[in-house]
């Protein structure tokens, strides 16, 4: 045991740039996600055909399955590690799924749901990654044409990400004591977690909640006679609740981390760099963050005339513009802990 722990200390220490320059990066060769419409690239359009525009119109010039005018954080991840977009598990046209599987959905929750119109819980996802996991590899014993699919040991050599809990938590804010439900909502996470892992995932990258209190479709379901609100005009409570549970995610992972000793598990701070586009809108050029880009009228979708100057595309999720900030501050790991880029998210983070 001393040996081992002499050992630890001897590696582990890996803080910031200098020191990633002696650490090999990853090859992640796959992107396994997991997660709701923040990192949805078409499984709620293809299950209820509802992606129309201007929706992808700034970078896709069509609707791509995004609740964006463009590319999402994932969209930018897979940029980085030199993959192509992933391609819905929902979709079943063009897809190509060699380099991973999206199996996020608009609307999904960490729990089981039964009044939720969108059936694809956490716990449904990753039953999915388990059929396409062993239809793989059936497809490979026969002899069948994989061109499409990723290759067996890309499995226990990709990434896999997740981004979940908001819906959850929205749900929460209309009981009774919103922050009871934090514990059950991050058991079922570490649930999917440890299954992920009993499958041969090893590289998770996980994003804690965004401020749910700066939403603005939120403010349409708060009574302002009650609520408090802070400079930005974001709700206090509500932004309590996502600070009380991106807490104890940060515990949960720890204890994940001792659990599945094999595992590099990375938390990322969104949070921060969500709140702080939010709270510095105006010095880095954006309007007023409680106002969104497109609107509903008269059965038509309408959008601003400059998206990229909205954080808030639709006000649930965010423009292209703001994705493109968020992923520039969480890819290279300033945000994460351990504090390692995205290439380098294989690493184990030893504590100590
Ligand atoms: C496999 O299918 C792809 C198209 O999906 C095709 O381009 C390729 O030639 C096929 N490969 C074999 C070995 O049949
Ligand atoms: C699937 O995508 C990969 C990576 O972009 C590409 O190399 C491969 O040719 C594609 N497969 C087919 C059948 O289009
Ligand atoms: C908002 O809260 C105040 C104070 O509790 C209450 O008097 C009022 O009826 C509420 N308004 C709505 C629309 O529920
Ligand atoms: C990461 O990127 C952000 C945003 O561009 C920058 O402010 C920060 O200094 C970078 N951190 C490191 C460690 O490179």
């Amino acid at each position: 045991m001393l040996v081992l722990a002499m050992f630890a200390s001897s590696v582990a220490i890996v803080v910031g740039g200098a020191e990633v320059k002696g650490m090999s990066p990853c090859s992640f060769s796959a992107i396994f996600n997991f997660g709701d419409s923040n990192s949805d690239t078409g499984a709620y359009s293809a299950a209820l055909g509802a992606s129309r525009l201007p929706d992808g119109k700034t970078f896709f010039g069509k609707p791509a399955g995004r609740a964006s005018d463009g590319r999402l954080i994932i969209d930018f991840m897979a940029e980085q590690l030199g993959l192509p977009y992933l391609s819905s598990y929902l979709n079943s046209l063009g897809t190509n799924y060699s380099h991973g599987v999206n199996f996020a959905v608009g609307g999904a929750t960490i729990r089981r749901m039964n009044d939720q119109p969108i059936p694809f819980y956490l716990g449904i996802q990753t039953t999915q990654y388990d059929q396409f996991k062993a239809r793989v590899t059936n497809l490979y014993n026969q002899g069948k044409n994989t061109s499409r699919l990723p290759r067996i040991e890309h499995f226990s050599k990709a990434l896999y990400t997740i981004d979940i809990g908001q819906n959850d938590a929205v749900r929460a804010m209309f009981l009774h004591n919103p922050q009871e439900q934090i514990p059950d909502m991050l058991n079922q996470f570490a649930q999917a977690v440890r299954h992920l892992y009993r499958q041969g995932g090893r590289a998770f990258w996980i994003h804690n909640m965004g401020p749910i209190g700066c939403l603005p479709i939120n403010q349409n379901f708060i009574n302002r006679t009650e609520e408090s609100f802070d400079q930005n005009g974001c709700t206090n409570r509500w932004n309590a609740m996502t600070l009380e549970y991106n807490k104890q995610l940060k515990d949960k992972v720890i204890k994940l981390r001792r659990e599945l000793p094999q595992a590099a598990i990375t938390y990322v701070d969104v949070y921060t760099v969500k709140y702080g586009l939010i709270r510095n809108a105006k010095n880095l050029g954006f309007t007023n963050p409680l106002k969104h880009c497109t609107r509903h009228l008269e059965g038509i979708n309408r959008q601003c005339t400059i998206p990229s100057t909205y954080i808030s595309w639709d006000g649930t999720h965010y423009t292209e513009a703001a994705n493109r900030l968020f992923a520039k501050s969480i890819l290279n790991g300033s945000l994460s802990d351990p504090p390692l880029p995205i290439t380098h998210a294989c690493h184990k983070h030893v504590t100590l």
